[in-house]
């Protein structure tokens, strides 16, 4: 490339002022770049994780060597347009420009070798981040449309004190003999502190993306596979948890809310500050419902229902559930005018129906959007709980 005809230097002999000058734009932009990095995370979440150090220290290097190049291009755009302008009076064609061997070098050779650094550093992180660590907690989570549920499952051994086995009903003892365990559902995931986490995701629909952005984990779910995410909390606290994977009409409801009284509506991370803590204002108290069912079926229907995720899609109000993307529970059991159209001879089989196979009939204005609810999430008598609990409302 010859500039030489358009700059007043004479080819081949660089002036000191020059010289000066490309020092000066050198160090500004490393110094610009350095500048950039330092400044942008604080605008970023708080760090709810062990592994978000890392994260953030990966993401402001690039931010550092992105923040460069983005001064360099831009400098040098700015500087071309200014000095290399054409005068007012020139219409003469610009100067014929070949190829330029040390520069397509320059402009191949550097950034390889940033994209190998930041190829290397990377995969570490991400094998760092991605270790299976001692006693982790395992949680299954199911993302769907449009809301996550969680499932925690309990051995013999996770029962809390004082209570034996054979203190249980006889249904509860069948489900854990063998080595057998019962579950059961939340629709937030607890955990205490510097516990580490293992979360097995899985869809029975289409592909969402489970995002957690103060711990600094972001993972696709996707259909028929179950996918590992780790994180190890490291501050008492509640965090939200997002959808980031357009997933459908409910895709914002995907996330965790608070609503109008303060309370926490659809996912989030409760974050105990023990063990101890966790097991006494969490688990027990859920494992309990399992294992010492209530004997109303109407109760047990209350609680089982509460515990699925039903509520970022449907409003239910002795729920206080305000979701608009399903048809509205309230007043469920005297929706008498859609039996008919539906085949079903009665109301519990319509209710039983539109939670096993919702798409066989849709409530008018509804678009087929609910996932269907199989026996291994729901068992029949569950189910049959729950619609005696709609059946009341
Ligand atoms: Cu699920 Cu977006």
């Amino acid at each position: 490339m010859d500039l030489s005809k358009r700059t007043n230097t004479p080819k081949g002999k660089p002036n000191t002022a020059m010289l000066i000058w490309i020092i000066v734009a050198g160090l500004a932009i490393i110094l610009g770049g350095l500048l950039i990095s330092t400044l942008t995370p604080y605008v970023l979440p708080r760090q709810g994780s062990a592994e978000a150090v890392q994260v953030d220290d990966l993401f402001r290097f690039m931010l550092a060597i992105g923040g460069m190049i983005f001064l360099l291009v831009q400098g040098v755009l700015l500087y071309s347009a200014v000095r290399f302008r054409a005068k007012p009076d020139d219409l003469s064609d610009g100067p014929p420009i070949h190829g330029n061997t040390t520069l397509e070098l320059v402009w191949t050779i550097i950034p390889s070798i940033v994209v190998l650094v930041l190829a290397i550093y990377s995969y570490q992180v991400w094998v760092n981040t991605r270790a299976i660590l001692p006693n982790e907690q395992a949680i299954d989570v199911v993302g769907q449309r449009f809301a996550w549920s969680f499932n925690y499952t309990a051995t013999t051994e996770d029962l809390p004190a004082g209570v034996t086995l054979a203190s249980l009903d006889e249904v509860v003892q069948a489900d854990f003999a063998d080595g057998g365990n019962v579950s059961f559902t939340s629709n937030q995931l607890h955990t205490w502190v510097n516990q580490p986490v293992r979360v097995s995701l899985t869809t029975p629909d289409v592909n969402h993306a489970f995002w957690i952005p103060d711990m600094r984990i972001k993972q696709d779910l996707l259909a028929g596979r179950v996918t590992d995410i780790r994180f190890t909390p490291i501050e008492v606290g509640v965090y939200r948890i997002v959808c980031a994977e357009l997933c459908g009409s409910g895709h914002g409801d995907m996330a965790g809310t608070i609503g109008n009284d303060g309370t926490l509506l659809g996912a989030w991370v409760i974050v105990h500050p023990d063990e101890e803590t966790y097991l006494r204002e969490f688990y027990y108290p859920e494992l309990n419902r399992v294992i010492f069912p209530p004997e109303d079926p109407v109760e047990l229907g209350r609680q089982l229902i509460s515990a699925q995720a039903c509520n970022s899609c449907h409003t239910l109000p002795d729920l206080g559930w305000q979701g608009i993307v399903g048809p509205d529970l309230s007043g469920i059991s005297t929706r008498i005018q859609r039996l008919a159209a539906s085949g079903n001879p009665t109301l519990e089989d319509y209710l039983h129906q539109s939670i096993r196979e919702p798409g066989a009939y849709l409530a008018p204005g509804y678009n087929n959007l609910m996932p269907a609810f199989t026996e291994g999430q729901i068992s029949e008598d569950q189910l049959n709980a729950i619609i005696a609990y709609l059946m009341t409302q």
